[in-house]
């Protein structure tokens, strides 16, 4: 079953250059986006005044990226928020807001329920999941499926990548409705977006670097991930799957918040990861790499391939291949995941079912 791979996470994530492609097939028909399933009234979504994502774990990390994505693209105020906390207050949802509900298993107990309130108040409802006729697709006004096929492993990865494409086709659509985005734009876009998958590829291809930057980690009691903009978002999946299937302690923050507070935690030795991609804010991200440095922490970079400068700063350079930025949500995690699996089996740990988890919350 699990195909010649030695787990189950591992083949998920040799994988995923398939789900972006499964996920995209289709989408663009003559140089068009293509939504059928979703039954659009375009005049209800032109109405549309704010956008929730709400979503739990890793689904949730998938709205963070594409919170920056619906409000570059369209303007319209996009929130994110954990569907725990959303079903316990009172969110501000009216007939004009969008609620974009993910989950992977479609049956998260915390998702539902906020999906079912949003729509007592009249939202219009639509789902990104990767199971046919679960819950959340059969109570969503529209549904966007991912094409992930079964997932297995406890930690989530191509789902995820699945999921942050399925929101860029639905950023894209959005942005095209408000006149953010032109047609040819568009089209752009979605090639630069396919691409990804053989960027995937070639990022498989050579993990040699990633695995000696996990031996090096591998007894820490403690990581920081840091990044800036799509960058951050990105730290917060890797830390989140590091602590999941390693049980080594690991916090994402925005780089910029390092000088209130995390700083002092860096002692010599102390891992941090850092997103360092070449985006607008790269400059500041080396300071926050020289920052750390000068306190001795061990700097793991993911860089821009053909970023030679950064050899100076980090002690282990993970190279991806150069793509817009917002795509680096997609080619930057996948790094981070083989990353916190090499951790996870140097520490002897089950990669494919972790403790006291399990793959799908159908109950509070
Ligand atoms: O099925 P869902 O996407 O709703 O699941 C949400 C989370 O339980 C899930 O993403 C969890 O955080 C993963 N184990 C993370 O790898």
């Amino acid at each position: 079953e699990k195909g010649g791979y030695p787990d189950f996470m591992l083949k998920e994530i040799y994988e995923e250059p398939r789900t972006i492609r499964d996920t995209l097939a289709g989408r663009m028909v003559n140089g068009h986006l293509q939504f059928d399933e979703l039954a659009l009234n375009y005049d209800e979504l032109a109405a549309i005044d704010r956008v929730y994502i709400i979503a739990c774990g890793t689904s949730y990390h998938a709205g963070l990226i594409a919170k920056n994505l619906i409000e570059a693209w369209s303007r319209i105020p996009c929130e994110v928020e954990v569907a725990s906390e959303f079903r316990y207050r009172n969110p501000i949802v009216t007939p004009s807001t969008l609620v974009v509900a993910v989950s992977q298993s479609g049956e998260t107990a915390d998702t539902l329920a906020a999906v079912r309130d949003a729509r007592i108040k009249g939202a219009k409802v639509f789902g990104i999941t990767n199971v046919v006729g679960s819950p959340l697709a059969r109570e969503s006004d529209g549904v966007i499926y991912i094409k992930a096929n079964k997932e297995i492993a406890v930690a989530a990865t191509k789902s995820f990548l699945g999921q942050v494409a399925a929101l860029t086709l639905l950023a894209m659509l959005l942005g095209q409705l408000r006149g953010g985005l032109t047609t040819a734009q568009i089209r752009m876009l979605f090639r630069e977006l396919a691409d990804t998958a053989q960027q995937i590829e070639q990022i498989l291809a050579d993990t040699d670097t990633i695995e000696a930057a996990a031996l090096a980690c591998k007894d820490a009691q403690n990581a920081l991930f840091i990044g800036r903009g799509i960058g951050s978002t990105i730290c917060y999946e890797g830390a989140l799957k590091l602590k999941e299937i390693s049980y080594l302690h690991a916090e994402a923050y925005a780089a910029g918040e390092m000088k209130h507070g995390p700083i002092a935690l860096i002692d010599p030795g102390f891992p941090v990861i850092v997103v360092a991609t070449k985006s607008p804010t790269y400059d500041k991200v080396i300071s926050n790499i020289q920052e750390c440095k000068a306190r001795g922490a061990l700097v793991v970079a993911i860089a821009t391939e053909g970023d030679e400068e950064i050899k100076k700063h980090a002690d282990y350079v993970i190279y991806i291949p150069k793509v817009r930025d917002c795509f680096s949500a997609i080619t930057a995690s996948v790094p981070l995941q083989l990353f916190a699996r090499s951790i996870a089996l140097a520490r002897g740990c089950d990669v494919d079912q972790p403790r006291n988890l399990a793959k799908s919350v159908t109950v509070e």
